[in-house]
């Protein structure tokens, strides 16, 4: 079905948050927890990677904790749909030989069936209005494993994360946001009804990411200096007003 309209897709308009993944990047500001969280995963579950896809890879910061972390060489692709993201993660890695970036949408990805042996897309799927075509997708590019970090739990909640306009606007007078993007928690239930119908997928592990330090958290609201820094709440992540159950999906393939 055709959408209505993408008012979900705030992410052309947001450069702030692309010089945040920039500086990333380039390190002027530390690696996130969750990609050195990813990047020990990686290390522990599926071993040596020779060629890694990053499905909504921003500036490509977290190849800086790939790189830094994973023993063995590999090459990474990362696509993002933000054209100008695209543009700060070769600007940040134009030296890295084996590092490659394409503007793609998780939708439809401009990708070969199982041409990467490790799919990742991290923070991504929370986002978006609806996950089953994504994850079908995520599947056909690789060829051993995808790896997913998004928000799950014992229920699904639907949230809209509305983005005020520049003149301080929120809502349309028929009282719909104006934009906003998707801020959703799947159950594991509903997740592992759309595995069942994945016939590549063999097995699945879903593994609660609570493997961060609490001071580099606190420190990440020095950082941003707004409301929207991750805070933490008896040791769950709090983004706005939202208590996040992070979690990485791991899907073995056929
Ligand atoms: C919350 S950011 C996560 C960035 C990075 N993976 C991380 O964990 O820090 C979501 C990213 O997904 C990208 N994105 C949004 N919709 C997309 C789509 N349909 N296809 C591919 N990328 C998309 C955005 O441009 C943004 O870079």
């Amino acid at each position: 079905m055709k959408m209505k309209n993408d008012k979900w897709k705030i992410w052309d308009n947001n450069n702030k948050y692309g010089e945040t993944l920039y500086k990333r990047a380039t390190g002027e500001l530390p690696e996130m927890e969750s990609s050195k969280a990813l990047a020990k995963i990686i290390q522990q579950k599926i071993g040596s990677p020779e060629k890694i896809l990053d499905v909504g890879c921003g500036a490509g910061h977290y190849l800086k904790s790939l790189r830094n972390q994973l023993k063995a060489e590999f090459i990474y692709t990362g696509v993002d749909a933000t054209k100008n993201y695209i543009e700060l993660a070769k600007k940040a890695f134009a030296d890295d030989r084996e590092a490659s970036f394409f503007v793609s949408d998780i939708y439809n990805l401009e990708v070969d069936d199982k041409s990467n042996d490790l799919v990742i897309s991290c923070n991504l799927l929370l986002h978006l209005p609806a996950i089953v075509k994504p994850i079908n997708e995520l599947v056909r590019v690789a060829k051993d494993a995808v790896i997913i970090r998004l928000l799950c739990g014992e229920r699904s909640f639907r949230i809209q994360d509305v983005h005020p306009e520049e003149n301080g606007n929120e809502f349309t007078e028929d009282g719909n946001p104006i934009n906003y993007y998707y801020y959703n928690i799947y159950s594991k239930d509903y997740l592992k009804n759309i595995f069942s119908k994945i016939e590549r997928i063999d097995s699945y592990e879903i593994i609660d990411d609570l493997d961060y330090n609490c001071e580099n958290i606190v420190n990440s609201i020095e950082e941003h200096q707004d409301y929207n820094a991750t805070r933490l709440i008896s040791g769950y992540q709090v983004n706005g007003y939202i208590l996040q159950p992070w979690a990485f999906v791991i899907l073995y393939l056929k």
